[in-house]
């Protein structure tokens, strides 16, 4: 009888757990309500989850009732530092649920005294898996509570196998939005180039063949006006179409640069060192920088010609564009004061990559984007 209620308890858990993880899209609201959820059913006090990442590093991505201990400094104790759940996690000894012997950033809080355990010595680890896919550890405990019998192992890891799942989910359709955002940017730059372009050429058109028909001298001047306005237009109109879908990045980055330059009106001169394979997030990110600085040739540099240089080395990449223009008066200590030159530069850091320039008055400009070769971080 005994042992009934007890299942029907463990169901009702994993019925309350597995609604929580059903209700929201975003992971750490998701990771968050569901620990509480957990710690709540089953009388445990504390609890946090790991996520590791295919490089194994780890990061804290929600815990419940820390002690002041493990609190301290921000969580410090929980976000450096080893711990034998995550050396096991990393050998791949950790595939089911387990008594972890003793907690050792415990153990360090106690050695170097950095507050109140609450009594917690040990933990259990579940590891977080969907499949074969690994995603980290949950990590349960309760003041002076050393042992965790085989029933509540079991509990521990169907609730484990539901937050691997549930991660798995949100990761998907984080990906799956990722990729609706460049449909829809694709689709956009299509409709902008059946519509919109075309209304501009045919204005275009209509202006020139109107002049045909007139020798007023007023009346030509106003068409000849038209006429330069749609051209503009148009060519702005491809510009735009052009920073919404890279057509030919899918051929690389340079000679997506190398296509936009003319899409400007600009000859440009490339040279290529190393063999140029990057993975898809630098590539768009040196095609966003690549733009914004031919960009800014077209506009100040007063010369109609620049230079690109592109070089992999050392799992680092460098692009370098340059004129021979106008230049105009920078020092690199100066605060970037305008927007174009600013998202460069963020842009370029947020791949933790150097961003620098080099301008003179009348000597032309340099335009330089180092930056390390990741892999692309994964969904
Ligand atoms: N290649 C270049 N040659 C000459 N001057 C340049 C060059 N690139 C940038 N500049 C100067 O630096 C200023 C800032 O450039 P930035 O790209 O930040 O702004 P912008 O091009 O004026 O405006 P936006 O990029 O927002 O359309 C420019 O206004 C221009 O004076
Ligand atoms: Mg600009």
């Amino acid at each position: 009888m005994e042992h009934k209620t007890q299942r029907v308890e463990e169901l009702r858990a994993l019925k309350i757990i597995a609604e929580s993880l059903n209700q929201a899209n975003d992971l750490s609201t998701v990771l968050d309500d569901v620990l509480k959820k957990l710690i709540q059913v089953t009388g445990l006090t504390t609890g946090w989850i790991f996520l590791i990442d295919e490089k194994e590093n780890y990061t804290l991505a929600a815990d419940h009732n820390l002690p002041e201990a493990l609190k301290g400094d921000n969580k410090s104790p929980m976000c450096k530092g080893g711990c034998w759940c995550i050396d096991r996690y990393k050998e791949g000894r950790l595939q089911r649920a387990s008594n972890i012997i003793s907690c050792k950033r415990i153990e360090d809080a106690i050695k170097f005294e950095w507050g109140d355990t609450n009594d917690i010595t040990h933990h259990a680890t579940i590891p977080l898996k969907a499949g074969k896919e690994k995603f980290g550890l949950l990590n349960i405990a309760s003041p002076n509570k050393t042992h965790f019998d085989d029933t509540e192992l079991a509990l521990l890891e169907s609730v484990a196998f539901q937050i691997g799942t549930a991660i798995k989910r949100i990761r998907l359709s984080e990906n799956e939005q990722h990729l609706s955002v460049l449909a829809e940017r694709n689709r956009l730059a299509r409709d902008l180039h059946d519509s919109v372009n075309q209304l501009l050429f045919s204005l275009m058109l209509t202006a020139r063949g109107t002049k045909e028909l007139t020798s007023d001298p007023k009346m030509l001047e106003m068409l000849t006006y038209m006429q330069e306005l749609s051209q503009e237009a148009l060519s702005e109109m491809r510009a735009l179409i052009w920073q919404l879908r890279p057509e030919g990045l899918e051929n690389g980055v340079l000679s997506a640069l190398l296509n936009y330059g003319k899409v400007l009106g600009l000859t440009i001169n490339s040279e290529i060192k190393g063999v140029i394979d990057l993975p898809n997030h630098i590539e768009e990110c040196l095609w966003r920088i690549g733009q914004e600085a031919l960009n800014n040739c077209k506009k100040h540099s007063g010369t109609k010609s620049a230079c690109i240089h592109m070089e992999v080395k050392n799992n680092e990449v460098r692009l370098e564009i340059m004129d021979n223009g106008n230049g105009f008066s920078f020092k690199q200590s100066e605060v970037i004061p305008s927007l174009g030159l600013k998202s460069m530069k963020e842009r370029t850091e947020s791949l933790k990559g150097t961003f620098t320039i080099l301008s003179e008055l009348g000597k032309g400009t340099i335009v330089s984007i180092q930056m390390p070769v990741t892999k692309e971080e994964k969904y």
